[in-house]
């Protein structure tokens, strides 16, 4: 019974903090009250004397924040405005009726929280949450709602919002790391500046709500319980549900304990405990971290340097890559660049590197990033051969099955190499000394070795010339002994480069047009006498592009190999022009299949070919290189060959035409209708935007129509992917199909996966590899929300 009432009380409370936790008339703060960082007050104290709310100092100034009192330092718990430069010693924070106000002496008055004319008096509670009130005691503001890099007992952090790092204990702004609790019930940390996508994340506490270990319902807040010291995931609507992430091992006894979890600067995510003593000092205890290797935390170190974890001091450091030196010495997390700059030339020969320009050796690191290519090989060796001939490849790891390769700049890297088989090739090229910018005359030492290099550079370029041409000559010859352009292996493996006389002809002046894609139009051409046919591709709307880049994009598109892709054969650059070859696909697209046959195409066939398009989906963005988001999936872009096996076109374009695929895309591309909300909205673009596109795409394989269309028997069928939504809701989908015979297993499953698929938020959409499970019925389908507020009008 006691537990029951105490139970009660516990809920009661955190539902009605603010009426429970009345300041008393002592610690009110009055209209007219007001500190300054040197002078008379300098914070407001909560009645413990535990917290204090006022000036800290920060670097040579002062910000305005929250702190724990008692220890050897204090603790900042909340920080306002983090990233404003701190004041001097002669501003003054005031509080008005309606306002706190920061005045610098110098420089802009800041608001500290956002001014209301209802708040009357403001309070510090021991719970550490600062609050204004109105004048029927109700909370018009705390700072418990704006957690900076901590949550304290009592706090919540709900779904959508994070937690952002300090730059390092002593200074405040906002740091490298974040915590994010998703809208699908995970917890997830990740480095700043990326997309919320696994590959990024660096932990997490796995309790999405479609996860195996916690089918049990959606969490939607991480709640520090401050009776039993417990970081817990919620629900708050629903109190049985919760997960406890680590709970402290000191447990309320008397009330001589304050728990603070806090996502520090190095990324790590750790519960506190501080223990006052009765004269107010207190002692502070790590009760838990989420990451015990530090080094584990991606993004702890800056591009192309390493994590070195130190064992005495568990402070790891970070040293650049051999080679490299830090970008600027202030900032051992910066990054490093090359300590030289590479004379040009052309080290790539035929598609090879040349090895008189590297040495590959062998390196106690491992690369947590994505490799940019994977390729199954029976040795280590190979390994090594293959990164050293790949120009694009900077390092390679041997796992004992596959090869990852690697290229710069790196990102996540770490001392300790699992396998023993990481190799790091390094550059020496034409070594020119960094310009140090202070004005020495050249010594006739330097003029000497600078004719000597100048001599020997000379000469491998000669060699590199004249090895070229007689490679040029020998190619000739067999071109001629052969008939053929190059031998089948050859052809298997590397992209061709034609002239754009050779495509003229072969397209016999591009006469015969397929279609025009969203790059250009297309044309039906031959390349080996009318033995297969090809479909070359005019390149139109390019951005100014270098031909280097070019071709290195072609390459990364040349190497995306997959049953449900378009191969690319070739290309051909010339000044401006830029053309593709292609497969030819001998049954056109799915567009005319879906729109134009009648009676409709075999239910089957159809599903066949809906885990065709997501297996080639799955492929870009999970399986190939680093991922490929394709922009722009629609059925004019999903091809069928001569056995209708459907595969993709067009993908890796959209780099092309976006200079910058993986930050920011200007403007809108895609097609509409298939466009998912974030293009419109200004959101990040990441894979979960082909997703969405997929999700339409099946509605429209399901139902042979297009998303969009007008002149229907009823207007509500007019945006097929709402209409799917209404008869899902109406508990009706079999209103979707024709007179026609479908397998009521695949067709349930197609229709609720779309319905995922299209959510207007990015994170509830499941990843690809999800999707083709649900799709093939390895896993059940959760049954989906509705799309988005306004689809069912
Ligand atoms: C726990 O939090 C509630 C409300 O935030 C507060 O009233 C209570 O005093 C706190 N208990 C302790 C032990 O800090
Ligand atoms: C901690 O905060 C208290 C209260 O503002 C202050 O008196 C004390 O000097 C601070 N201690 C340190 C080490 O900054
Ligand atoms: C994140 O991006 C912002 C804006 O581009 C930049 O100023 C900041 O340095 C970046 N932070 C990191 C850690 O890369
Ligand atoms: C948890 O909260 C969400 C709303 O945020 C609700 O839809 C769900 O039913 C709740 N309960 C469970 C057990 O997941
Ligand atoms: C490359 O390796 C060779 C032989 O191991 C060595 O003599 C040479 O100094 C190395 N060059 C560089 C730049 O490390
Ligand atoms: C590789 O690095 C790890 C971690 O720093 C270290 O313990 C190990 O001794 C190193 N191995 C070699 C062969 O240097
Ligand atoms: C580059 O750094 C290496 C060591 O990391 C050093 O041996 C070399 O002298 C440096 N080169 C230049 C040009 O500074
Ligand atoms: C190096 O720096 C000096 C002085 O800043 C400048 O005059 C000179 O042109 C620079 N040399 C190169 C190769 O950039």
């Amino acid at each position: 019974m006691a537990f029951l009432t105490a139970l009660f009380l516990f809920f009661l409370l955190r539902i009605f903090p603010a009426a429970i936790a009345q300041p008393n008339k002592l610690n009110r703060i009055e209209s007219g009250d007001s500190l300054s960082p040197s002078i008379q007050r300098t914070a407001w104290y909560s009645p413990s004397k535990r917290f204090a709310f006022g000036f800290l100092a920060e670097g040579t100034g002062y910000k305005v924040g929250i702190w724990i009192i008692g220890g050897p330092n204090n603790v900042t718990v909340w920080t306002a405005n983090r990233d404003e430069a701190a004041v001097d010693s002669d501003a003054t924070l005031e509080f008005l009726r309606g306002k706190i106000l920061l005045k610098p002496k110098n420089g802009a008055v800041q608001t500290i929280a956002p001014p209301s004319d209802r708040a009357l008096y403001a309070a510090l509670l021991d719970s550490g949450n600062f609050q204004l009130y109105a004048e029927d005691q109700s909370v018009v503001w705390e700072s418990f709602k704006f957690p900076t890099d901590t949550i304290l007992g009592g706090q919540e952090l709900s779904s959508g919002k994070e937690l952002r790092s300090s730059l390092s204990p002593e200074d405040h702004s906002s740091g490298r790391f974040r915590l994010t609790m998703q809208y699908d019930g995970n917890l997830v940390a990740y480095p700043v500046n990326t997309t919320d996508y696994g590959e990024f994340a660096y932990w997490a506490s796995n309790t999405a709500y479609w996860a195996s270990n916690t089918a049990n319902g959606l969490y939607n807040g991480l709640f520090l319980d401050n009776y039993t010291g417990r970081l817990l995931l919620i629900n708050v609507s629903d109190t049985s549900l919760t997960w406890e992430i680590a709970r402290s091992k000191i447990s309320h006894d008397g009330k001589d304990v304050v728990y603070r979890a806090t996502l520090d600067y190095d990324g790590n995510i750790r519960l506190y405990t501080h223990r006052f003593s009765v004269d107010g000092s207190s002692k502070t205890f790590v009760e838990w971290d989420a990451i015990p290797d530090a080094c584990d935390v991606k993004g702890f170190c800056g591009l192309n340097s390493y994590c070195v974890p130190n064992l005495d001091d568990g402070k790891p450091a970070c040293n650049c890559l051999p080679g490299f030196e830090l970008r600027d010495t202030n900032q051992p997390f910066g990054g490093c660049e090359r300590n030289f700059t590479a004379g040009g030339g052309e080290r790539c020969i035929n598609g090879k590197e040349d090895p008189t320009f590297y040495n590959i050796t062998v390196v106690n690191i491992t690369w947590n990033d994505h490799p940019y290519f994977v390729a199954a090989l029976p040795e280590k060796e190979d390994c090594r051969v293959s990164c050293a001939e790949d120009c694009d490849c900077d390092a390679a790891v041997y796992n004992g099955y596959s090869c990852l390769k690697y290229n710069l700049p790196f990102k996540y890297l770490k001392q300790y190499c699992y396998s023993g088989d990481c190799f790091l090739k390094l550059r020496n090229i034409i070594v020119v000394p960094r310009n140090t910018s202070d004005d020495q005359k050249p010594s006739w030492v330097t003029t000497l070795a600078l004719s000597l290099s100048f001599v020997t550079y000379s000469c491998i370029l000669f060699a590199i010339f004249s090895i070229f041409i007689l490679k040029l000559r020998i190619i000739k010859y067999r071109k001629q002994l052969l008939g053929t352009r190059t031998t089948g292996l050859v052809k298997e493996f590397t992209l061709q480069t034609y002239t754009y006389k050779e495509l003229k002809k072969g397209t016999n002046n591009f006469t015969q047009e397929l279609g025009k894609g969203s790059f250009g139009a297309v044309y039906k051409g031959s390349l080996d006498r009318a033995r297969n046919f090809v479909a070359v591709k005019e390149l139109q709307k390019m951005v100014e592009e270098g031909e280097r880049e070019f071709r290195a994009e072609m390459r990364i598109i040349g190497r995306t190999r997959h049953r449900n892709l378009v191969r690319l054969l070739g290309y051909c650059i010339e000044g401006p022009k830029r053309l593709l070859v292609y497969e030819y696909m001998g049954n056109g697209s799915l567009a005319e299949l879906l729109y134009r046959t009648r009676p409709r195409p075999d239910w089957q066939e159809r599903f066949r070919i809906a885990l065709d398009v997501a297996k080639g989906i799955q492929y870009l963005h999970e399986e190939c290189d680093s991922p490929i988001i394709h922009c722009d999936i629609k059925p004019q872009n999903i091809l069928l060959d001569d056995f209708w096996t459907a595969k993709i076109s067009d993908f890796g374009l959209a780099k092309l035409l976006m200079p910058d695929q993986t930050r920011t895309f200007t403007g809108a591309r895609g097609t509409r209708g298939y466009m998912a909300p974030e293009w419109d909205k200004n959101m990040p673009i990441t894979v979960k935007v082909d997703i969405y596109s997929f999700g339409i795409v099946l509605l429209e394989i399901v139902c042979c129509r297009r998303n969009f269309e007008v002149n229907l028997s009823s207007p509500e069928e007019t945006l097929l992917s709402s209409w799917a939504y209404q008869c899902f809701a109406a508990k009706d989908i079999y209103k979707l199909m024709a007179d026609e015979e479908v397998d009521q297993r695949t067709f349930e499953r197609m229709v609720t996966v779309a319905l995922w698929c299209i959510q207007d938020e990015p994170v509830l959409r499941f990843p690809m590899k999800t999707v083709l499970l649900m799709l093939e019925g390895i896993i059940d389908v959760p049954i989906p929300p509705c799309p988005s507020s306004d689809s069912q009008t």
